[in-house]
C-alpha cells in the first residue's frame, strides 16, 4: 500500500463494522493516532454479519464506504472480520482510497512470532466458512497448522452483556475445550466483539497461548501508510444505522468512554 504523502490534506480514516465491535479496534486507533480525526459507522440496522450471505454483506459494505467517502474519509478500515472475509477484493477492486482489512494485518502480526507453529482462528460463522484466514495463512506460511472454530453464541452473549457470566463460561468452554489435546501457540480473536470475551477465553485456554490483538494488527498496519502529524485531534464522529436498546451502556463498553455524539442514518 502506498505511503500517504505528508503535503496531502489531512487524511480522515473511516473505520467501520457491522455494529459496535469495531469500537475495541477504534479504542486502539485513539490511543494510537491520536492526531488523525476518525469517522466510525456501526451498521447496527444489519448486525449480525455473521449469518448473512456474502452478496448481503458486499452490498451493505459497498453502501458504508460511499457513506464514508461522502463523510470526507480517505482511508477506510474494515474493522470486521465477516465484512473483511467477504468484502475485500471488491472493495479494493472498486475504490482507489487505501482499505484496510482486518484479517490480512492480523495474520501478519500472529506469524511475527517466532515460535508460531499452530494457531487457533475463532470467528463467525461467516469468517470461518469463508476459510479466508486459514487459506491466507497457508500462503504465507505452508507449516503452520491452523485450526478454526465458529463460535456463534459469542456475539449475543457480548450484546447482552454477559461475558463475564456462568453461562458465557459455559459456552466457551464448549467451544474451547475441544482444543486441549491439540498443540496450539496461539489464538486469533477473529471477531470484534470477542475482546470483551478475553477474560473468560484466557480462564479456559492453556496459559502459555499468545493471543493476538487485533486492535494492534490494525494499528501496526495503519502506521505504514501515515506519516506522523502534529496537528491537533479533531472530534470523531459516529454513526450507526440503527440505535439498538442498550446502545449507550454497549457503546461505552466497547470503547472505553462514553459517547454522546451518535447519528442515526440510513444508507441507500
Ligand atoms: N463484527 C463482526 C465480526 O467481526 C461480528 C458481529 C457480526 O456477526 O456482525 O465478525
Amino acid at each position: 500500500m502506498n505511503k500517504i504523502s505528508s503535503n496531502n490534506k489531512q487524511p480522515i480514516i473511516g473505520i467501520f463494522d457491522s455494529g459496535l465491535g469495531g469500537l475495541t479496534i477504534l479504542n486502539q486507533l485513539n490511543k494510537d493516532f491520536n492526531n488523525y480525526k476518525f469517522i466510525y459507522f456501526g451498521d447496527t440496522a444489519h448486525l449480525p454479519y455473521g449469518t448473512k450471505s456474502h452478496q448481503s454483506i458486499i452490498k451493505f459494505c459497498e453502501q458504508i464506504v460511499d457513506f464514508l467517502i461522502s463523510k470526507g474519509a480517505t482511508i477506510i478500515i474494515i474493522a470486521c472480520h465477516s465484512a473483511s472475509a467477504v468484502a475485500i477484493d471488491f472493495l479494493r477492486k472498486k475504490y482507489s482510497i487505501p482499505i484496510i482489512d482486518v484479517i490480512q494485518p492480523t495474520i501478519k502480526l500472529s506469524l511475527m512470532i517466532k515460535s508460531n507453529k499452530s494457531i487457533c482462528v475463532l470467528g463467525t460463522s461467516t469468517t470461518i466458512s469463508s476459510n479466508t484466514y486459514s487459506e491466507n495463512i497457508k500462503k504465507l506460511s505452508t507449516n503452520i497448522k491452523v485450526y478454526e472454530v465458529a463460535c456463534p453464541l459469542f456475539v449475543p452473549i457480548v450484546e447482552e452483556g454477559l461475558e463475564n457470566s456462568l453461562i458465557a463460561n459455559q459456552i466457551a468452554e464448549m467451544y474451547l475445550n475441544p482444543l486441549k489435546s491439540l498443540s496450539i501457540d496461539s489464538l486469533i480473536l477473529g471477531c470484534t466483539h470477542y475482546p470483551m470475551l478475553y477474560k473468560t477465553i484466557k480462564k479456559i485456554i492453556h496459559k502459555n497461548i499468545i493471543i493476538i490483538d487485533t486492535g494492534v494488527a490494525i494499528s501496526d498496519e495503519l502506521k505504514q501508510i501515515l506519516p506522523s502529524s502534529n496537528d491537533s485531534q479533531n472530534d470523531n464522529e459516529y454513526y450507526v444505522s440503527d440505535l439498538p436498546y442498550r446502545f449507550n451502556e454497549l457503546a461505552s463498553k466497547f470503547l472505553k468512554y462514553e459517547i454522546n455524539n451518535v447519528k442515526q442514518i440510513s444508507l441507500k
